[in-house]
């Protein structure tokens, strides 16, 4: 196994013992609400987001206990993302992460719910985090809000679904929007667990990495949407052709999918090449782009 299959399986690790935490009944209750929250957010995914998390905040100089609150908040909106995208009234998938999806094991008004809680405690556990600086939470609510919102995750959605997107342009801002923005989330979060003030420099190189990593990472997800294979993705293929929507192959065939995707990786790798100690996410860049699942 390669370095970073390694190191992400660890973060993997370290990140489900922290979403335990916050979502054990001292947080959550112990409802059906509760389990469809731990269903669909414990023990699957990639935890691609919480890695980010912990590399950025090791990258510049913080320690990743620090960051796993961040990660586990990450991952939390990241779960409720992939709750309300699979529901009828989005893609209308039955299978996610391996299992049913959570209004297929819970109910509509169920998965609902979770996707709201999982969104609204995850600013809490970053309030809670217990090693960070005020000033770092208030910026780490600031990131992870405006990544989430209107301009990032769920406003990519909304032209993901309202069907907008005319061109490639329109496209790329589209990924750049549902998938780039709680990358770069991501991203910013494990800056300001390492610091309070990051530098200019640093913040900058950490959203040109992430916005290549996070295109690269829907082309090739779109991608998977065509030639994957449901078991191994763990979630249905040709789920964009059943909804009629716009992917990257609505612009280009797959061969000019795949070179923009390595183009945009080594875009990535550069936007590091100031920095120590970044080979590891260089590496996750590659990774990314070479993935089954
Ligand atoms: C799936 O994200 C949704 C997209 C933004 C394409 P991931 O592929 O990171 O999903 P998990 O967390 O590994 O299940
Ligand atoms: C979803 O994109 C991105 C989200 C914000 C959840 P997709 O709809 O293509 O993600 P999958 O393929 O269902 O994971
Ligand atoms: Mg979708
Ligand atoms: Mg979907
Ligand atoms: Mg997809």
């Amino acid at each position: 196994m390669a370095l970073v299959e390694k190191e992400l399986s660890r973060a993997a690790n370290l990140v489900e013992a922290e979403l335990e935490r916050w979502l054990s009944a001292k947080y959550s209750g112990d409802t059906v609400l509760a389990q469809a929250m731990r269903y669909s957010t414990l023990g699957g995914g990639k935890r691609i987001r919480a890695f980010l998390v912990l590399q950025f905040c090791r990258l510049f100089g913080g320690r990743e206990e620090t960051a796993l609150p961040f990660a586990a908040a990450i991952e939390m909106v990241h779960a409720y993302s992939l709750i309300h995208d699979d529901l009828p009234c989005m893609d209308n998938d039955d299978m996610r992460r391996g299992k049913l999806s959570c209004h297929k094991a819970f109910g509509e008004a169920n998965a609902l719910l979770a996707g709201d809680t999982l969104l609204t405690q995850a600013f809490e556990v970053i309030t809670l985090a217990p090693d960070v600086s005020d000033a770092s939470k208030a910026a780490a609510v600031r990131v992870l809000a405006n990544g989430a919102g209107a301009l990032g995750m769920a406003g990519g959605q909304y032209y993901d679904l309202a069907d907008e997107c005319a061109s490639y342009e329109e496209l790329h801002r589209l990924h750049r929007m549902k998938t780039g923005a709680l990358i770069r989330a991501a991203a910013h979060l494990g800056c300001y667990a390492s610091d309070s003030s990051p530098s200019e420099e640093a913040l900058s190189a950490a959203a040109a990495y992430a916005e290549n990593v996070g295109f690269a990472f829907q082309i090739v997800d779109d991608l998977l949407d065509v030639r994957g294979d449901a078991v191994q993705l763990g979630k249905p293929v040709g789920s964009d052709a059943r909804n009629d929507k716009k992917t990257i192959l609505s612009y280009m065939t797959i061969e000019n999918a795949e070179t923009l995707a390595a183009q945009c990786t080594e875009e990535a790798k550069k936007a590091l090449a100031a920095f120590e100690n970044s080979e590891l996410l260089c590496a996750l860049a590659d990774y990314l782009m070479n993935r089954k699942h």
